[in-house]
Formats: structure tokens, sequence, C-alpha cells
């Protein structure tokens, strides 16, 4: 599979393209910095760009068969990463064909219930001191919403740089029950298994141990 990886020089996102590499896929690395990306291999294409540039991000998705986003930021204010950023992918995506994208989100991100306590005051307490990230969020999936492709949003809770444990627990509405953390590896675990499968085709899967 011939896969176009967005935000490959990030936490989540260098391990989606270790998985990638190492399930046999071609990967093509969208990175703004490519002095950033430690990983060599004759599969992987390097392309130079930033996601606010749509005619870069309309050439790099050309002849993919599947886009994957572990796009972020680490500012309060974020700039229009996702909200934009994404909105270029899927047009390029819907120009050249292209049907199949997953990508990272957040849980919280559509107000939803955690269902117990202390995932509702973690929510309510991210979504207060970094409303712009969680915005950002919302247009990405609103507008995924809106497009007929093949997508999938992965919601997870607190992410951490633990090793993966392949026990996690997924759920399409709220968030796990008691789940309010979850390794960036399972994470990219979850997302390169749905390149594979339509188990959660045009659905928002929350994530978490
Ligand atoms: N932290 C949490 O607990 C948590 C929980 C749930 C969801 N999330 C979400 O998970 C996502 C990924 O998290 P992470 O920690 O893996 O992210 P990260 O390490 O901050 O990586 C972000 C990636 O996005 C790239 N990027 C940013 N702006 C770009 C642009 N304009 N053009 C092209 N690439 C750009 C960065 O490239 P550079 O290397 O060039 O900067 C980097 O590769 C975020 O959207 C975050 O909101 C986080």
């Amino acid at each position: 599979m011939r896969i176009v990886l967005f935000g490959a020089t990030g936490r989540t996102g260098h391990l989606l393209l270790q998985r990638a590499l190492r399930l046999g896929h071609n990967v093509s690395a969208y990175v703004r910095d490519p002095a950033r990306l430690e990983v060599k291999h004759d599969r992987l294409h390097v392309v130079r760009g930033d996601v606010l540039d749509p005619l870069s991000v309309h050439w790099a998705v050309a002849g993919a068969d599947a886009v994957l986003s572990a796009l972020g930021f680490s500012a309060r204010r974020p700039p229009p990463i996702l909200s934009d950023g994404v909105r270029h992918i899927l047009d390029g995506m819907e120009t050249h064909r292209v049907r199949r994208i997953v990508v990272l989100s957040a849980a919280g991100a559509l107000h939803e219930r955690a269902g117990f306590f202390v995932g509702t005051v973690g929510l309510g307490l991210a979504r207060l001191f970094l409303p712009g990230v969680y915005a950002e969020h919302r247009k990405m999936l609103e507008t995924l919403q809106r497009r007929n492709l093949d997508w999938t949003a992965v919601r997870p809770v607190l992410l951490t740089d633990g090793p993966p444990t392949g026990r996690y627990r997924v759920v399409t509405e709220g968030i796990p029950r008691w789940g309010f953390r979850i390794s960036r590896a399972d994470v990219a675990d979850f997302m390169i298994q749905q390149l594979t499968s339509d188990a959660f085709v045009r659905k928002m899967p929350a994530i978490a141990n």
C-alpha cells in the first residue's frame, strides 16, 4: 500500500512511520523539515511541505492508496493546521480519487460525555485550558463528516510515551469507561490496523487503556 503520512516527525507520527515501514508499506512522509526525520528506508519517500500550503498537499496525496494524519501542535492558540490543513488534504484526496484517511483527533473534541466523574472533570479541564486545540479538532471532525470519503477519526484520551500494550478499549460513543490515558504506541497500532479494516469507516472511535 502507498501511504502518505502527515506529521511523521511528531511523537505519534514517527511511531506510525516505523510501523507502516515494518508492515511493508511504501510511505511518503510529508514533513516541514526533513532533517527532523531520523528514519532512512528504501520504501520511505520524503516530501517537504507545510499543510497550510494547499498546492503542495495536493501533489503529495496524488497516487496514494491511503492517508494517515498525526498532525498536532503545542501552542495554546494553534494555527489552523487541522481545520485548514486537513481540509487541504481532503480536497487533494477528492481531486486525486484517494478514498481512505485515518486521522488522529482527541477525545473531548465533540463535547462528548465521559460517563464517569474523573473523565468528565479531566475532559472539562482540558477543554477549559486548551480551547483553541479542541476547536481545531472539532472543525476537523465537522469537515470530515461532510466529505464523502472513507475516513476514520481516532479520539484518544491523554497520550503517554509508554510502550505498546495491545490492550486497549475502543468505543464509538463517549469514551471508554474509566479510561483516562493511552500510549502513543497503542494509538499508532490501532491507526495502522484501520488501513486494512472498514470496521470504523465514517466513525470516530475513542480509545483508552
Ligand atoms: N497530548 C495529549 O494528551 C493528546 C490527547 C489526545 C489527542 N492529542 C492530539 O494528538 C495529536 C498528535 O499528538 P503528538 O503528541 O503525536 O503530536 P506532536 O508530537 O506535537 O507532532 C505534531 C506533528 O505535526 C506536524 N505539523 C505541525 N504543523 C504542521 C504544518 N503546518 N505542516 C506540516 N506538519 C505540521 C509537526 O511537524 P514539525 O516536526 O515540523 O513540528 C509534527 O510532525 C495532536 O493533534 C493532539 O492534539 C493529544
